[in-house]
């Protein structure tokens, strides 16, 4: 039957349609580290400011660069890394879950979701997984998650629930995140902010206990340690205190291990040195196997349930993909005893830095596990400039300001590794004196 005249217009309109549909236009595949440089500042945002280098392969602990110069990674893609770069069993976990079945969305249940929610939260002891995809889209679920805790179950008026973070907290860059931030580089020309978010000093029981005693405080959200701020390591008893107070004044304990959780820190949380419990953990990076992006919130029943369906979601979170490569990412940190290697390594590291660095150029070397800082005297060395010189040695890292390098290798470093990247970061440092 032949189309009727109104159908023709139709057909002929959307084929002009078509025609006229711009191609891609041509792109350029460029060859050398400048090359690419260029044409990423030309066409991608400048919201970094990366080192120079260009990254091509990875393995281990190690990358190369399009040049084939092979580095230590000791930034571990800020710690989403832990299991190193390819680790096989990740990536067969993700090319084989890609070719079966990668995303539903939760409108349907997928046979993975249940599997992963009960290897987790068996492995972290609490009653649900809540998945996002980011970091910071976990920390954001944890704290309307709180909020809306503090209205059913600790009746506070409407509106009214206060959040409290630690000044030179970081958890992100949305605008709640950057609303609870105090580093101005965060914040500056984003406002307006998000109201009902206190900060009070890091690592003061005191402070925390005044700002709990308000009523209307539903959450108090802290990183175990404080990773952009330059790995700031509380005083012993400090997550102890913590959690006494939180259960004293009824307030949920939001602790944010993005950076520090799944053996980064030497154990598999860095809560478990003080063998404490938050209401609330908060995981990301890392879970993710350093392939996708996958974060969880984790809670009891009576935290949890206070949301209900359609109250809160994400299309991705809980994906097939994501939730087997997080599955093979926790086998992976149990199997090959990431944590513990993490611990020993970390011993070494920080014992051998402290005893072979210049003393006139570095101030301090700090941290727990794998994830470390060297802290230089600012007058006597650049930070910038000495991550420059480390790269051109033939290890790779990021300073988190002006006067701090952090140094977090993937956990599968092995000793002899080790000791070579050492002597990497000691004759860089001790060469460095301006
Ligand atoms: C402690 C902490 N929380 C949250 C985040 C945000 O994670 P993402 O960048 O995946 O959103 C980060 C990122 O560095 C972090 O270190």
């Amino acid at each position: 039957m032949l189309p009727s005249t109104r159908s023709r217009k139709l057909i002929v309109c959307l084929k002009e349609c078509v025609k006229s549909t711009k191609k891609i236009a041509p792109y350029s595949t460029a060859a050398t580290s400048k090359a690419i440089i260029e044409q990423e500042s030309k066409y991608a945002a400048h919201n970094y400011h990366p080192l120079p280098v260009v990254l091509s392969k990875g393995e281990g602990v190690f990358v190369w660069d399009v040049e084939g110069k092979r580095y230590f990674d000791y930034l571990s893609g800020y710690s989403a890394n832990n299991f190193g770069h390819c680790h096989p069993k990740i990536v067969k976990t993700l090319q084989d879950q890609a070719g079966v079945l990668h995303h539903t969305s939760r409108a349907f249940h997928s046979n993975v979701l249940g599997e992963f929610s009960e290897m987790i939260t068996k492995l972290f002891g609490y009653d649900k997984l809540l998945p996002m995809n980011t970091g910071v889209e976990a920390d954001d679920s944890a704290c309307k998650l709180a909020r809306k805790w503090g209205y059913r179950k600790k009746n506070i008026p409407k509106d009214e629930a206060k959040t409290i973070f630690a000044i030179d907290n970081f958890w992100g860059r949305s605008l709640a995140a950057i609303s609870a931030s105090t580093d101005p580089s965060s914040y500056e020309g984003y406002g307006p902010y998000m109201p009902g978010f206190i900060c009070i000093p890091y690592d003061d029981l005191v402070a925390l206990e005044e700002a709990l005693k308000d009523p209307t405080v539903c959450a108090f959200m802290v990183e175990p340690i404080q990773g952009e701020a330059g790995i700031r390591v509380p005083s012993e008893g400090y997550l102890t205190g913590v959690r006494k107070l939180c259960t004293k004044y009824n307030v949920l304990w939001i602790a944010d291990e993005i950076q520090t959780g799944l053996g980064r820190t030497g154990k598999r949380l860095a809560v478990d040195y003080e063998n404490v419990r938050p209401d609330i953990l908060v995981l990301g990076k890392a879970l993710g196997g350093g392939v996708y992006p996958v974060s969880a919130c984790l809670a009891d029943d009576r935290v949890m349930l206070v949301m209900e369906p359609g109250t809160h979601g994400s299309t991705f979170g809980g994906n097939p993909l994501g939730s087997k490569v997080a599955m093979a990412a926790l086998e992976v940190l149990e199997e090959e005893k990431l944590a513990e290697n993490a611990f020993q390594m970390g011993e070494i590291f920080r014992n051998t830095l402290r005893e072979r660095l210049n003393k006139e150029v570095v101030r301090e070397v700090r941290g727990k596990g794998l994830l470390n800082a060297i802290v230089i005297d600012g007058k006597m060395a650049d930070a910038w400039n000495l991550c420059l010189q480390m790269k051109e040695n033939g290890l790779i890292a990021k300073h988190t300001h002006d006067d701090i390098i952090r140094l977090a290798p993937p956990l599968v470093i092995n000793s002899e590794q080790l000791e070579e990247s050492m002597d990497i970061i000691v004759k860089t440092f001790n060469n460095a004196a301006k």
